[in-house]
């Protein structure tokens, strides 16, 4: 049915992107790889949602799902990714190829981590922004030019009508990437996808390309997910967060939840390793001890537990057990945790003052 009244919920999905109980898993001859487990998480217009968590916590597994980016004939997906298309609704994960095809470039792009890699050495920048464009307005040559100069000029590229006919290598590190948003932006998608988008890049320039893409989301109210390890970039941006570990969201909420309240154990860890700034005392930067677990033979319990300071505090035997559920008293604000959850702040508040 046509949406008659605009802005009343005739979308059928209130939210822009609604992944729900999604795993993923790679068959292999050693056994299958857990790569996600379970995870849900909704985005919203003008809202940017981190994923953030040790490198290979599943980040960027997800984010290859939400694009069905996957080859099926190697990875296994479950649940849905749910997508919303003007009035329709996309699922990832079941609808065909074509319809997935459909959404990519026009209502979700991605960036990725290293922009060098995802641009064509060989080919002017100009003809690559093109590309996209020409994918969803077959034949409008001139438009796509114009539009790829438009969106260069909007990622602060000086002179885009002559930088449109460079290569990637005439480009530096950090123009690339935002040549690379230009190139995302080129159909004016609802989502972006930024897995690790500064990650290359040097702090003042990764700076930049946050304010950028802020910015931008402005512009076109887009919602972003945002695809990180580091937890600074995380508090530059982040509205709502998702703590991943070994697959699995360990914790979910506001920034400021995540930030001042962290509610799971490996949340914690993850502050405490952030380094902090301190004039004239030497410190040590912690690290959270031992390693995570293989995603083929994972645990019945908490995949966290053999390295969690905490599970002296929980009731006997549990963390080995049993995966503890995603829940919370405060609403929006979910973790993973055998321990009282009353009991949690002040015994992460203990420990903090003794790592200080
Ligand atoms: N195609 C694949 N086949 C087998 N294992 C994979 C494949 N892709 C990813 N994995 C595994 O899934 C896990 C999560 O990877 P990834 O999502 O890339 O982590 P990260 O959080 O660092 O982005 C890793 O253990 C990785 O080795
Ligand atoms: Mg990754």
């Amino acid at each position: 049915m046509p949406c008659l009244i605009q802005g009343l919920g005739c979308n059928s999905l209130e939210n822009l992107l609604e992944i729900k109980d999604l795993r993923v898993s790679f068959p292999t001859d050693d056994g299958d790889v857990h790569a996600v487990d379970n995870l849900s998480l909704s985005l919203k217009a003008g809202e940017t949602v981190a994923i953030v968590g040790e490198s290979g916590s599943g980040k960027t597994v997800t984010s290859l799902s939400v694009m069905g980016l996957h080859n099926l004939r190697s990875a296994k997906l479950s649940g849905s990714i749910l997508i919303a298309d003007g009035d329709g609704v996309v699922d990832v994960v079941s609808d065909d190829q074509e319809k997935v095809r459909n959404l990519r470039g026009r209502v979700v792009s991605m960036i990725f981590q290293d922009p060098m890699s995802s641009l064509h050495p060989y080919f002017k920048i100009g003809n690559q922004l093109a590309e996209g464009y020409l994918v969803h307005n077959p034949g409008k040559k001139a438009e796509a030019k114009a539009r790829a100069i438009e969106m260069l000029d909007l990622v602060g590229i000086p002179e885009p009508a002559k930088r449109v006919n460079d290569f990637p290598h005439q480009f530096s590190g950090g123009m690339r990437q935002r040549v690379m948003i230009a190139m995302a932006l080129m159909n004016t998608p609802k989502i972006l996808i930024a897995d690790e988008p500064t990650t290359a890049l040097d702090v003042t320039v990764q700076a930049q390309i946050l304010t950028l893409m802020q910015k931008i989301q402005k512009e076109f109210n887009m919602g972003i997910l945002l695809i990180t390890h580091d937890l600074g970039v995380v508090a530059q941006v982040a509205d709502r967060v998702s703590v991943m570990y070994a697959g699995n969201i360990v914790e979910q909420g506001s920034a400021e939840d995540i930030f001042y309240r962290p509610m799971a154990p490996y949340t914690v860890g993850l502050l405490q390793s952030v380094p902090k700034i301190s004039y004239g005392k030497k410190e040590r930067l912690f690290s959270i001890g031992g390693q995570p677990p293989s995603l083929i033979n994972l645990p019945p319990g908490c995949a966290f537990a053999p390295r969690c300071t905490y599970s002296k505090n929980a009731p006997a035997g549990s963390c080995d057990a049993s995966l503890p559920n995603l829940t919370g008293v405060t609403s929006g604000h979910v973790s993973r945790c055998h321990s009282p959850e009353a009991q949690r702040p002040a015994l992460f508040a203990h420990n903090q003052e003794r790592a200080n």
